[in-house]
């Protein structure tokens, strides 16, 4: 695993552009995994601004995420849907009908599952998957667990993973306590990882990257994948 220090949050999204950016330029078509919450969005903000001033173009990019909370609908401002949408997907000349998150209102979740599998699948899985990291260790939202979980699923939230996303909503009652994410082996067979992690999760990463491998810290898997970059902000 390579790691990357950098001194900012700045310089880690601008970075993890630079990477994504050129991972578009090499492959046009290409397949990329994403991540939602706070970690990308500066990423996301720079490859909004890359697009603008017409350095990149996206549309032909295909885009697959990695997880959605179970009973949020994709119009509803906490759904991942919704955060890709305004963050990225409507900012961006990407192709609507080639964004695609789990999703979590269908009405047999194992069937959703086993379909967003197969559509990953036919993709020919994701040429860069950006992560984000718990603090807990999870990657999309694989828990902390006795084994790691190979394909999609749905997963009861930790409690501390509640507690973390419980500051983008008005009630800590108000967060799902279910979701649906790739598995750990969806994610490994990405062709290259990208993690970014801000200074508050220097303990974790140095757990993941130095650590066991185990599945009581599902990111530490990172350290059998062939080609799995870290930026870590130290502020
Ligand atoms: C979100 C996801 C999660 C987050 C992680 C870190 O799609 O997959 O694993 O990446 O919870 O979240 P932030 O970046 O908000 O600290």
């Amino acid at each position: 695993m390579k790691i990357i220090r950098v001194e900012s949050y700045e310089k880690m999204s601008a970075l993890a552009a630079q990477i994504i950016g050129g991972q578009i330029l090499l492959k046009p078509n290409c397949v990329l995994g994403l991540a939602t919450g706070s970690s990308p969005l500066g990423t996301y903000q720079g490859l909004v601004r890359a697009c603008a001033e017409g350095l990149l173009d996206f549309s032909q990019v295909r885009t697959v995420n990695l997880d959605e909370y179970c009973g949020l609908t994709g119009d509803n401002p906490q759904s991942y849907r919704y955060f890709m949408d305004t963050n990225l997907f409507h900012k961006v000349n990407v192709d609507k009908a080639n964004t695609y998150l789990p999703n979590g209102v269908a009405g047999d979740m194992q069937a959703e599952c086993a379909r967003y599998e197969a559509l990953v699948e036919s993709l020919g899985w994701p040429d860069l998957q950006l992560l984000g990291i718990g603090h807990n260790g999870h990657i999309g939202f694989n828990e902390p667990a006795p084994d790691f979980p190979v394909r999609a699923h749905t997963v009861q939230l930790a409690e501390s993973t509640i507690q973390a996303n419980s500051r983008l909503f008005q009630r800590i009652e108000d967060v799902p306590t279910s979701a649906v994410t790739m598995g750990i082996g969806t994610i490994m067979k990405a062709k290259k990882v990208l993690l970014i992690a801000g200074a508050d999760k220097e303990e974790i990463v140095e757990r993941a990257c130095h650590g066991p491998v185990t599945p009581q810290v599902p990111a530490s898997i990172l350290q059998l994948h062939r080609d799995a970059t870290v930026i870590l902000s130290k502020n």
